[in-house]
Protein backbone atom coordinates (compact mmCIF):
# COMPACT_ATOMS: atom_id res chain seq x y z
CA UNK A 1 0.00 0.00 0.00
CA UNK A 2 1.19 3.73 -0.98
CA UNK A 3 2.38 5.84 2.30
CA UNK A 4 -0.60 7.13 3.16
CA UNK A 5 -0.10 10.80 3.22
CA UNK A 6 2.07 10.77 0.00
CA UNK A 7 -1.62 9.67 -1.88
CA UNK A 8 -3.32 12.50 -3.98
CA UNK A 9 -6.35 11.82 -1.91
CA UNK A 10 -4.61 12.96 1.22
CA UNK A 11 -2.39 16.27 -0.55
CA UNK A 12 -6.24 16.72 -1.78
CA UNK A 13 -7.10 16.67 2.13
CA UNK A 14 -4.56 18.32 3.29
CA UNK A 15 -5.33 21.47 0.80
CA UNK A 16 -9.25 21.08 1.66
CA UNK A 17 -8.99 21.40 5.20
CA UNK A 18 -7.31 24.65 4.53
CA UNK A 19 -10.30 26.18 3.66
CA UNK A 20 -11.66 25.48 7.62
CA UNK A 21 -8.31 26.92 9.04
CA UNK A 22 -8.85 31.14 7.51
CA UNK A 23 -9.44 33.43 9.99
CA UNK A 24 -13.21 34.11 8.38
CA UNK A 25 -14.46 30.66 8.53
CA UNK A 26 -17.39 30.22 9.52
CA UNK A 27 -19.37 26.80 10.46
CA UNK A 28 -22.31 28.82 11.42
CA UNK A 29 -21.77 30.32 7.76
CA UNK A 30 -22.44 26.48 5.96
CA UNK A 31 -25.68 26.14 7.65
CA UNK A 32 -26.92 28.40 4.97
CA UNK A 33 -27.63 25.38 2.94
CA UNK A 34 -30.90 24.79 4.11
CA UNK A 35 -30.61 21.16 3.73
CA UNK A 36 -27.55 20.59 5.52
CA UNK A 37 -28.94 18.65 8.43
CA UNK A 38 -30.62 16.27 6.25
CA UNK A 39 -27.55 15.97 4.46
CA UNK A 40 -24.95 15.21 7.14
CA UNK A 41 -27.22 13.51 9.66
CA UNK A 42 -28.08 9.50 9.10
CA UNK A 43 -30.53 7.37 11.24
CA UNK A 44 -30.04 3.47 12.14
CA UNK A 45 -33.11 2.19 13.84
CA UNK A 46 -33.39 3.74 17.33
CA UNK A 47 -30.21 5.85 16.58
CA UNK A 48 -29.43 9.03 14.97
CA UNK A 49 -26.56 10.60 14.48
CA UNK A 50 -25.80 14.18 13.53
CA UNK A 51 -22.77 15.31 12.16
CA UNK A 52 -24.00 18.42 10.71
CA UNK A 53 -21.51 20.75 13.33
CA UNK A 54 -18.16 19.71 11.88
CA UNK A 55 -15.35 21.56 9.43
CA UNK A 56 -16.82 19.09 6.65
CA UNK A 57 -18.78 20.25 3.48
CA UNK A 58 -19.60 17.70 0.92
CA UNK A 59 -16.58 18.10 -1.18
CA UNK A 60 -14.04 16.80 2.04
CA UNK A 61 -16.82 13.84 2.91
CA UNK A 62 -16.42 12.81 -0.91
CA UNK A 63 -12.05 12.91 -0.61
CA UNK A 64 -12.60 11.02 3.14
CA UNK A 65 -15.07 8.44 1.64
CA UNK A 66 -12.47 8.72 -1.73
CA UNK A 67 -9.69 7.69 0.53
CA UNK A 68 -11.20 4.93 2.77
CA UNK A 69 -12.18 3.17 -0.91
CA UNK A 70 -8.24 3.52 -1.83
CA UNK A 71 -7.21 1.88 1.51
CA UNK A 72 -9.88 -0.70 1.05
CA UNK A 73 -11.84 -0.49 3.89
CA UNK A 74 -14.45 -2.76 2.27
CA UNK A 75 -12.49 -5.25 1.61
CA UNK A 76 -11.26 -4.95 5.45
CA UNK A 77 -14.76 -5.10 6.86
CA UNK A 78 -15.82 -7.95 4.94
CA UNK A 79 -11.85 -10.02 6.37
CA UNK A 80 -13.04 -8.72 9.87
CA UNK A 81 -16.74 -9.88 8.98
CA UNK A 82 -15.51 -13.71 7.45
CA UNK A 83 -13.57 -14.44 10.66
CA UNK A 84 -10.05 -13.53 8.81
CA UNK A 85 -7.23 -13.81 10.62
CA UNK A 86 -6.63 -9.57 10.31
CA UNK A 87 -4.65 -9.66 14.07
CA UNK A 88 -1.61 -10.45 12.56
CA UNK A 89 0.80 -9.95 15.53
CA UNK A 90 -0.63 -12.13 17.36
CA UNK A 91 -2.01 -14.71 14.44
CA UNK A 92 -6.05 -14.57 15.11
CA UNK A 93 -9.36 -13.35 14.00
CA UNK A 94 -11.16 -10.54 15.56
CA UNK A 95 -14.59 -11.92 14.90
CA UNK A 96 -16.93 -10.52 17.60
CA UNK A 97 -19.06 -9.70 15.16
CA UNK A 98 -19.79 -13.38 15.38
CA UNK A 99 -21.16 -13.21 18.62
CA UNK A 100 -23.88 -11.22 18.04
CA UNK A 101 -25.17 -13.07 15.01
CA UNK A 102 -28.96 -14.16 15.62
CA UNK A 103 -28.91 -17.59 16.92
CA UNK A 104 -30.54 -19.21 13.86
CA UNK A 105 -27.20 -17.83 12.09
CA UNK A 106 -24.59 -18.65 14.27
CA UNK A 107 -21.86 -20.48 12.67
CA UNK A 108 -19.83 -21.42 15.72
CA UNK A 109 -21.18 -24.01 17.98
CA UNK A 110 -19.84 -22.93 20.95
CA UNK A 111 -21.07 -19.54 20.80
CA UNK A 112 -24.30 -21.44 21.62
CA UNK A 113 -23.45 -23.40 23.61
CA UNK A 114 -22.16 -20.79 26.26
CA UNK A 115 -25.13 -18.47 25.85
CA UNK A 116 -26.80 -21.82 26.75
CA UNK A 117 -24.57 -22.10 29.67
CA UNK A 118 -24.84 -18.87 30.84
CA UNK A 119 -28.88 -18.88 30.62
CA UNK A 120 -28.55 -21.91 32.96
CA UNK A 121 -26.68 -20.12 35.33
CA UNK A 122 -28.73 -16.96 34.95
CA UNK A 123 -31.81 -19.18 35.85
CA UNK A 124 -30.53 -20.64 38.54
CA UNK A 125 -29.06 -17.79 40.47
CA UNK A 126 -32.43 -16.04 39.44
CA UNK A 127 -34.70 -18.54 40.68
CA UNK A 128 -32.10 -19.61 44.16
CA UNK A 129 -31.62 -22.85 42.29
CA UNK A 130 -27.88 -21.69 43.03
CA UNK A 131 -27.03 -20.96 46.49
CA UNK A 132 -23.99 -20.08 48.85
CA UNK A 133 -22.71 -22.61 51.55
CA UNK A 134 -25.04 -22.23 54.01
CA UNK A 135 -28.04 -22.50 51.52
CA UNK A 136 -29.08 -18.67 51.24
CA UNK A 137 -29.94 -17.36 47.71
CA UNK A 138 -27.28 -15.12 46.20
CA UNK A 139 -27.74 -11.53 46.36
CA UNK A 140 -24.18 -10.21 45.37
CA UNK A 141 -22.52 -10.61 42.49
CA UNK A 142 -19.19 -9.44 42.41
CA UNK A 143 -17.29 -9.50 38.59
CA UNK A 144 -13.38 -9.53 39.53
CA UNK A 145 -11.55 -8.09 36.10
CA UNK A 146 -9.45 -5.78 34.43
CA UNK A 147 -9.50 -3.73 31.50
CA UNK A 148 -11.83 -5.94 28.79
CA UNK A 149 -12.88 -8.00 31.72
CA UNK A 150 -14.46 -5.32 33.80
CA UNK A 151 -14.98 -1.88 31.50
CA UNK A 152 -17.35 -3.15 29.25
CA UNK A 153 -19.99 -5.12 32.04
CA UNK A 154 -19.37 -2.71 34.88
CA UNK A 155 -20.63 0.25 32.32
CA UNK A 156 -23.34 -1.96 30.47
CA UNK A 157 -24.79 -2.82 34.04
CA UNK A 158 -24.44 1.08 35.10
CA UNK A 159 -26.50 2.13 31.60
CA UNK A 160 -29.40 -0.06 32.58
CA UNK A 161 -29.37 -0.01 35.72
CA UNK A 162 -33.74 0.79 35.69
CA UNK A 163 -33.63 -2.51 33.83
CA UNK A 164 -31.36 -4.67 36.74
CA UNK A 165 -33.58 -7.75 37.84
CA UNK A 166 -34.64 -6.86 42.38
CA UNK A 167 -32.63 -8.77 44.50
CA UNK A 168 -29.31 -9.29 43.40
CA UNK A 169 -26.95 -6.11 43.30
CA UNK A 170 -23.98 -6.48 40.97
CA UNK A 171 -20.85 -5.12 42.01
CA UNK A 172 -17.33 -4.97 39.69
CA UNK A 173 -13.77 -4.95 41.53
CA UNK A 174 -10.75 -3.96 39.39
CA UNK A 175 -7.71 -2.35 41.20
CA UNK A 176 -5.01 -4.13 42.73
CA UNK A 177 -5.80 -1.35 45.08
CA UNK A 178 -6.99 -3.45 48.03
CA UNK A 179 -8.88 -0.87 49.28
CA UNK A 180 -11.41 -1.75 45.85
CA UNK A 181 -12.12 -5.02 47.12
CA UNK A 182 -12.80 -4.20 50.95
CA UNK A 183 -15.14 -1.67 50.16
CA UNK A 184 -17.07 -4.12 48.40
CA UNK A 185 -16.65 -6.87 50.52
CA UNK A 186 -17.51 -4.57 53.35
CA UNK A 187 -21.13 -4.09 51.68
CA UNK A 188 -20.90 -7.81 51.24
CA UNK A 189 -22.18 -10.91 53.06
CA UNK A 190 -20.12 -13.90 52.40
CA UNK A 191 -22.68 -16.19 52.94
CA UNK A 192 -24.82 -14.63 49.81
CA UNK A 193 -22.29 -13.72 47.14
CA UNK A 194 -21.19 -14.96 44.55
CA UNK A 195 -17.40 -14.20 42.37
CA UNK A 196 -16.93 -14.41 38.76
CA UNK A 197 -13.35 -14.14 38.18
CA UNK A 198 -12.78 -12.61 34.63
CA UNK A 199 -9.70 -13.19 32.61
CA UNK A 200 -9.11 -14.18 29.18
CA UNK A 201 -5.82 -15.51 29.85
CA UNK A 202 -6.45 -16.32 33.89
CA UNK A 203 -2.41 -14.46 34.35
CA UNK A 204 -3.97 -10.73 34.83
CA UNK A 205 -1.84 -10.16 38.36
CA UNK A 206 -4.74 -7.61 39.41
CA UNK A 207 -7.53 -9.77 38.97
CA UNK A 208 -5.51 -12.99 40.39
CA UNK A 209 -4.83 -10.99 43.72
CA UNK A 210 -8.06 -9.92 44.05
CA UNK A 211 -9.49 -13.58 43.73
CA UNK A 212 -7.08 -14.55 46.31
CA UNK A 213 -8.70 -11.90 48.53
CA UNK A 214 -12.16 -13.09 47.51
CA UNK A 215 -11.27 -16.74 48.44
CA UNK A 216 -9.44 -15.96 51.55
CA UNK A 217 -12.29 -13.74 52.91
CA UNK A 218 -14.78 -16.11 52.08
CA UNK A 219 -12.58 -19.13 54.10
CA UNK A 220 -12.22 -16.75 56.98
CA UNK A 221 -16.06 -16.28 57.05
CA UNK A 222 -16.49 -20.08 57.62
CA UNK A 223 -16.57 -21.13 54.29
CA UNK A 224 -15.38 -24.59 53.99
CA UNK A 225 -12.43 -24.96 50.81
CA UNK A 226 -14.93 -27.47 49.65
CA UNK A 227 -18.17 -25.24 49.28
CA UNK A 228 -15.96 -22.11 47.17
CA UNK A 229 -17.39 -23.50 44.54
CA UNK A 230 -20.65 -22.15 45.37
CA UNK A 231 -19.09 -19.26 45.63
CA UNK A 232 -16.85 -18.71 42.37
CA UNK A 233 -17.24 -19.19 38.54
CA UNK A 234 -14.92 -18.18 36.27
CA UNK A 235 -14.81 -16.74 32.81
CA UNK A 236 -11.85 -17.63 30.72
CA UNK A 237 -9.61 -19.12 27.81
CA UNK A 238 -6.84 -20.68 30.08
CA UNK A 239 -8.68 -23.46 31.96
CA UNK A 240 -5.79 -25.04 33.59
CA UNK A 241 -5.11 -21.92 35.45
CA UNK A 242 -8.73 -21.73 36.42
CA UNK A 243 -8.92 -24.92 37.64
CA UNK A 244 -5.82 -24.97 39.50
CA UNK A 245 -6.92 -21.89 40.85
CA UNK A 246 -9.87 -24.28 42.45
CA UNK A 247 -12.83 -23.08 40.23
CA UNK A 248 -14.74 -26.88 38.88
CA UNK A 249 -14.53 -27.12 35.45
CA UNK A 250 -18.55 -27.25 35.35
CA UNK A 251 -18.49 -23.13 36.22
CA UNK A 252 -15.62 -21.96 33.65
CA UNK A 253 -17.32 -20.37 30.92
CA UNK A 254 -15.24 -20.18 27.73
CA UNK A 255 -13.43 -17.21 26.11
CA UNK A 256 -11.95 -17.98 22.84
CA UNK A 257 -8.40 -15.68 21.09
CA UNK A 258 -10.66 -14.77 18.23
CA UNK A 259 -12.37 -12.31 20.99
CA UNK A 260 -9.78 -9.24 21.78
CA UNK A 261 -10.29 -8.04 25.45
CA UNK A 262 -12.01 -4.62 25.08
CA UNK A 263 -14.41 -6.56 22.16
CA UNK A 264 -15.63 -9.20 24.95
CA UNK A 265 -18.75 -8.02 26.68
CA UNK A 266 -20.77 -9.77 24.03
CA UNK A 267 -19.23 -13.57 24.97
CA UNK A 268 -19.42 -15.17 28.50
CA UNK A 269 -17.30 -11.80 30.37
CA UNK A 270 -20.85 -10.06 29.54
CA UNK A 271 -22.13 -12.78 32.61
CA UNK A 272 -22.35 -10.07 34.95
CA UNK A 273 -24.39 -8.31 32.41
CA UNK A 274 -26.68 -11.14 32.10
CA UNK A 275 -26.80 -11.98 35.41
CA UNK A 276 -27.88 -8.29 36.17
CA UNK A 277 -30.81 -7.57 33.43
CA UNK A 278 -31.58 -11.38 32.90
CA UNK A 279 -30.80 -13.52 29.50
CA UNK A 280 -33.69 -12.16 27.01
CA UNK A 281 -32.25 -8.60 27.84
CA UNK A 282 -28.97 -9.61 27.22
CA UNK A 283 -29.53 -11.28 23.98
CA UNK A 284 -31.64 -7.69 23.10
CA UNK A 285 -28.07 -6.05 23.88
CA UNK A 286 -26.65 -8.95 21.08
CA UNK A 287 -29.30 -7.94 18.81
CA UNK A 288 -28.99 -4.33 19.14
CA UNK A 289 -25.17 -4.66 18.34
CA UNK A 290 -26.36 -7.33 15.35
CA UNK A 291 -28.29 -4.56 13.74
CA UNK A 292 -25.12 -1.85 14.23
CA UNK A 293 -23.10 -5.16 12.37
CA UNK A 294 -25.02 -5.22 9.56
CA UNK A 295 -25.15 -1.46 8.92
CA UNK A 296 -21.66 -0.99 9.13
CA UNK A 297 -21.72 -4.42 6.60
CA UNK A 298 -23.87 -3.29 3.79
CA UNK A 299 -24.84 0.79 3.68
CA UNK A 300 -22.88 2.61 1.53
CA UNK A 301 -20.16 4.52 3.22
CA UNK A 302 -22.05 7.81 2.67
CA UNK A 303 -24.82 6.59 4.24
CA UNK A 304 -23.19 4.44 6.79
CA UNK A 305 -22.44 5.61 10.73
CA UNK A 306 -19.38 4.08 11.51
CA UNK A 307 -17.41 4.78 8.64
CA UNK A 308 -18.57 8.57 8.58
CA UNK A 309 -17.82 8.70 12.62
CA UNK A 310 -14.14 6.84 11.72
CA UNK A 311 -13.28 9.40 9.05
CA UNK A 312 -14.09 12.26 10.86
CA UNK A 313 -11.85 10.89 13.31
CA UNK A 314 -9.24 10.98 10.76
CA UNK A 315 -9.78 13.54 9.49
CA UNK A 316 -9.43 16.16 12.48
CA UNK A 317 -6.38 13.66 13.80
CA UNK A 318 -4.86 13.65 10.22
CA UNK A 319 -5.61 17.30 8.60
CA UNK A 320 -6.31 19.73 12.29
CA UNK A 321 -3.75 17.81 14.84
CA UNK A 322 -6.60 17.27 16.86
CA UNK A 323 -4.71 15.49 20.36
CA UNK A 324 -8.04 14.80 22.30
CA UNK A 325 -11.77 14.15 21.37
CA UNK A 326 -14.48 14.39 24.36
CA UNK A 327 -17.72 12.35 24.64
CA UNK A 328 -20.05 13.86 26.90
CA UNK A 329 -23.54 11.57 27.67
CA UNK A 330 -26.13 13.52 28.65
CA UNK A 331 -27.39 10.81 30.63
CA UNK A 332 -25.87 9.52 33.97
CA UNK A 333 -26.08 6.22 33.23
CA UNK A 334 -23.99 6.09 30.39
CA UNK A 335 -21.54 7.32 33.55
CA UNK A 336 -18.78 4.75 32.80
CA UNK A 337 -19.03 4.96 29.13
CA UNK A 338 -16.15 7.41 28.42
CA UNK A 339 -13.84 4.66 30.69
CA UNK A 340 -15.03 1.86 28.39
CA UNK A 341 -14.34 4.29 25.16
CA UNK A 342 -11.08 5.08 26.55
CA UNK A 343 -9.52 1.28 26.79
CA UNK A 344 -11.50 1.05 23.66
CA UNK A 345 -10.03 3.27 21.37
CA UNK A 346 -6.56 4.41 23.41
CA UNK A 347 -5.58 0.46 23.54
CA UNK A 348 -6.80 -0.14 19.43
CA UNK A 349 -5.53 3.16 17.94
CA UNK A 350 -2.15 4.01 20.19
CA UNK A 351 0.19 2.29 17.92
CA UNK A 352 2.68 4.13 15.91
CA UNK A 353 3.58 1.56 13.26
CA UNK A 354 2.17 -0.19 10.44
CA UNK A 355 0.69 -3.66 10.56
CA UNK A 356 4.42 -4.06 8.60
CA UNK A 357 6.52 -2.41 11.24
CA UNK A 358 7.18 0.53 9.22
CA UNK A 359 6.58 4.02 11.22
CA UNK A 360 3.03 5.48 10.59
CA UNK A 361 3.44 8.86 8.55
CA UNK A 362 0.70 10.62 10.05
CA UNK A 363 -0.90 10.72 13.67
CA UNK A 364 -2.80 7.60 14.92
CA UNK A 365 -5.10 7.23 18.01
CA UNK A 366 -5.32 10.56 20.17
CA UNK A 367 -6.69 10.93 23.60
CA UNK A 368 -10.45 9.71 24.70
CA UNK A 369 -12.12 11.30 27.71
CA UNK A 370 -15.19 12.92 28.98
CA UNK A 371 -17.44 12.85 31.78
CA UNK A 372 -21.62 12.99 31.82
CA UNK A 373 -23.42 16.78 30.92
CA UNK A 374 -24.34 19.22 32.36
CA UNK A 375 -21.63 17.78 34.98
CA UNK A 376 -19.06 18.65 32.42
CA UNK A 377 -20.19 21.94 31.70
CA UNK A 378 -19.05 23.31 35.15
CA UNK A 379 -15.84 22.15 34.71
CA UNK A 380 -13.78 21.90 31.48
CA UNK A 381 -16.64 23.03 29.16
CA UNK A 382 -14.70 26.64 29.14
CA UNK A 383 -12.05 24.90 27.57
CA UNK A 384 -14.30 23.88 25.22
CA UNK A 385 -15.33 26.99 24.31
CA UNK A 386 -12.72 29.69 24.61
CA UNK A 387 -9.60 27.76 25.36
CA UNK A 388 -6.67 27.61 22.60
CA UNK A 389 -7.48 24.01 21.73
CA UNK A 390 -10.03 22.77 19.48
CA UNK A 391 -11.70 19.41 21.17
CA UNK A 392 -14.67 18.00 19.07
CA UNK A 393 -17.02 16.23 21.01
CA UNK A 394 -19.47 13.80 20.94
CA UNK A 395 -22.63 14.66 22.22
CA UNK A 396 -24.52 11.56 23.48
CA UNK A 397 -28.41 12.02 24.27
CA UNK A 398 -31.20 9.99 24.72
CA UNK A 399 -34.65 11.27 24.05
CA UNK A 400 -36.77 9.17 26.42
CA UNK A 401 -35.56 9.09 30.31
CA UNK A 402 -35.86 6.31 32.40
CA UNK A 403 -35.85 8.00 35.37
CA UNK A 404 -39.89 7.71 37.31
CA UNK A 405 -41.90 10.97 37.15
CA UNK A 406 -38.83 13.46 35.59
CA UNK A 407 -40.31 14.36 32.46
CA UNK A 408 -40.05 17.93 32.73
CA UNK A 409 -36.03 17.71 34.02
CA UNK A 410 -35.26 15.39 31.72
CA UNK A 411 -36.13 18.59 29.13
CA UNK A 412 -33.71 20.51 30.76
CA UNK A 413 -30.99 18.01 30.23
CA UNK A 414 -31.90 17.84 26.85
CA UNK A 415 -32.17 21.18 26.28
CA UNK A 416 -28.51 21.85 27.81
CA UNK A 417 -27.16 19.06 25.46
CA UNK A 418 -28.43 20.89 22.41
CA UNK A 419 -27.18 24.52 23.66
CA UNK A 420 -23.79 23.41 24.02
CA UNK A 421 -23.22 21.94 20.60
CA UNK A 422 -25.21 24.98 19.04
CA UNK A 423 -22.65 27.65 21.41
CA UNK A 424 -19.57 25.68 20.38
CA UNK A 425 -20.49 25.84 16.86
CA UNK A 426 -21.86 29.63 16.71
CA UNK A 427 -20.17 30.94 19.35
CA UNK A 428 -20.39 34.69 19.71
CA UNK A 429 -18.42 38.15 18.91
CA UNK A 430 -17.69 40.57 21.61
CA UNK A 431 -15.25 42.86 20.38
CA UNK A 432 -15.88 45.37 22.86
CA UNK A 433 -14.85 42.63 25.98
CA UNK A 434 -12.64 40.21 24.24
CA UNK A 435 -13.15 37.80 27.65
CA UNK A 436 -16.47 37.51 26.88
CA UNK A 437 -15.94 35.89 22.52
CA UNK A 438 -16.53 32.91 21.99
CA UNK A 439 -15.05 31.89 19.01
CA UNK A 440 -17.29 29.77 17.48
CA UNK A 441 -16.86 26.81 14.72
CA UNK A 442 -16.14 23.84 17.20
CA UNK A 443 -17.26 20.55 16.13
CA UNK A 444 -18.82 18.14 17.44
CA UNK A 445 -21.48 15.06 16.58
CA UNK A 446 -24.44 14.63 18.28
CA UNK A 447 -26.12 11.28 18.66
CA UNK A 448 -29.66 10.64 19.90
CA UNK A 449 -31.35 7.48 20.95
CA UNK A 450 -34.76 6.86 20.84
CA UNK A 451 -33.93 5.19 25.32
CA UNK A 452 -31.72 3.52 26.58
CA UNK A 453 -32.70 0.17 26.08
CA UNK A 454 -30.32 -3.14 25.92
CA UNK A 455 -30.92 -2.77 21.95
CA UNK A 456 -29.91 0.74 21.78
CA UNK A 457 -27.00 0.40 23.95
CA UNK A 458 -26.09 -2.25 22.11
CA UNK A 459 -26.03 -0.31 18.89
CA UNK A 460 -24.24 2.50 20.30
CA UNK A 461 -21.18 -0.04 21.35
CA UNK A 462 -20.87 -1.98 18.06
CA UNK A 463 -21.31 1.26 16.52
CA UNK A 464 -17.78 2.89 18.51
CA UNK A 465 -16.03 -0.60 18.44
CA UNK A 466 -16.34 -0.05 14.27
CA UNK A 467 -15.77 3.69 14.24
CA UNK A 468 -12.29 2.40 15.98
CA UNK A 469 -11.88 -0.05 13.27
CA UNK A 470 -12.20 2.70 10.54
CA UNK A 471 -9.37 4.58 11.67
CA UNK A 472 -7.25 1.61 12.04
CA UNK A 473 -7.68 0.44 8.52
CA UNK A 474 -7.03 3.96 7.48
CA UNK A 475 -3.76 4.03 9.33
CA UNK A 476 -3.09 0.67 8.59
CA UNK A 477 -2.52 -0.56 11.79
CA UNK A 478 -3.33 -3.72 13.94
CA UNK A 479 -6.53 -2.42 16.33
CA UNK A 480 -6.60 -5.93 18.03
CA UNK A 481 -2.87 -6.12 19.79
CA UNK A 482 -1.47 -3.98 22.96
CA UNK A 483 2.07 -5.30 22.61
CA UNK A 484 2.86 -1.82 24.86
CA UNK A 485 1.42 -2.57 27.93
CA UNK A 486 3.27 -5.86 28.22
CA UNK A 487 6.42 -3.53 29.72
CA UNK A 488 4.83 -2.36 32.47
CA UNK A 489 3.35 -5.85 33.55
CA UNK A 490 7.03 -6.99 33.26
CA UNK A 491 8.63 -4.55 35.33
CA UNK A 492 5.84 -4.32 38.12
CA UNK A 493 7.09 -7.83 38.31
CA UNK A 494 10.42 -6.47 38.83
CA UNK A 495 9.31 -3.85 41.01
CA UNK A 496 7.72 -6.41 42.94
CA UNK A 497 10.53 -8.28 43.89
CA UNK A 498 12.75 -5.29 44.97
CA UNK A 499 10.16 -3.86 47.58
CA UNK A 500 10.48 -7.39 48.54
CA UNK A 501 14.42 -7.37 48.79
CA UNK A 502 16.01 -6.83 52.33
CA UNK A 503 19.20 -5.35 49.97
CA UNK A 504 19.25 -1.94 48.46
CA UNK A 505 19.40 -2.74 44.39
CA UNK A 506 21.91 -1.00 42.95
CA UNK A 507 21.62 -2.38 39.70
CA UNK A 508 18.21 -0.66 39.45
CA UNK A 509 18.23 2.99 38.24
CA UNK A 510 18.84 5.91 40.68
CA UNK A 511 15.03 7.28 40.67
CA UNK A 512 13.48 3.48 41.18
CA UNK A 513 16.34 3.00 44.16
CA UNK A 514 15.84 6.56 45.99
CA UNK A 515 11.17 5.98 45.37
CA UNK A 516 11.66 2.41 46.84
CA UNK A 517 14.03 3.45 49.83
CA UNK A 518 11.73 6.35 50.74
CA UNK A 519 8.36 3.85 50.69
CA UNK A 520 10.61 1.36 52.79
CA UNK A 521 11.09 4.12 55.65
CA UNK A 522 7.89 5.35 55.36
CA UNK A 523 6.62 2.11 55.82
CA UNK A 524 8.94 1.56 58.48
CA UNK A 525 10.71 -1.62 57.01
CA UNK A 526 13.96 0.29 56.08
O1 LIG B 1 -4.49 -4.10 29.85
C1 LIG B 1 -4.08 -5.12 29.04
C2 LIG B 1 -5.08 -6.20 28.94
O2 LIG B 1 -4.47 -7.25 28.28
C3 LIG B 1 -6.37 -5.78 28.22
O3 LIG B 1 -6.26 -5.81 26.86
C4 LIG B 1 -7.34 -6.75 28.78
O4 LIG B 1 -8.65 -6.36 28.53
C5 LIG B 1 -6.95 -6.75 30.23
O5 LIG B 1 -5.53 -6.67 30.21
C6 LIG B 1 -7.41 -7.91 31.04
O6 LIG B 1 -6.93 -9.12 30.55
P1 LIG B 1 -7.48 -10.51 31.06
O7 LIG B 1 -8.92 -10.61 30.68
O8 LIG B 1 -6.64 -11.54 30.37
O9 LIG B 1 -7.31 -10.57 32.56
Amino acid sequence: MNSLNSSVTWQALTAKSAEFKTPDFSLKALFAESERYARFSVAQEGLLLDYSKNLLDAEARTLLIRLAEERQLKQAIQAMFAGEIINKTEQRPAHHVALRLPEEQQINGEVSATLRKMSALVEKIHTSDWTGHTGRQIETVINIGIGGSDLGPAMVVEALRSECLPNLTVQFVSNVDPIHMQQILERSNPETTLFVVASKSFTTAETIANANNARRWLLNSGCATDHLNQHFVAVSSNVASALAFGIAEENIYPMWDWVGGRYSLWSAIGLPIALAIGMDKFRQLLAGAHSMDQHFATAEFSDNMPVLMGLLSVWYRGFFDTDSFAVVPYSQSLDKLPDFLQQLSMESLGKRVTRDGEPLPVNSGAVIWGTPGTNGQHSYFQLLHQGTSVIPVDFIAVANSNADDAAEQHEQLLANCLAQSLALMEGRENSAEPHRSSPGSRPSNTLILKALSPSALGSLLALFEHQVFVQSVIWDINAFDQWGVELGKTLATEMLQALADEAERADLDASSQGLIAQLKRWQGTA
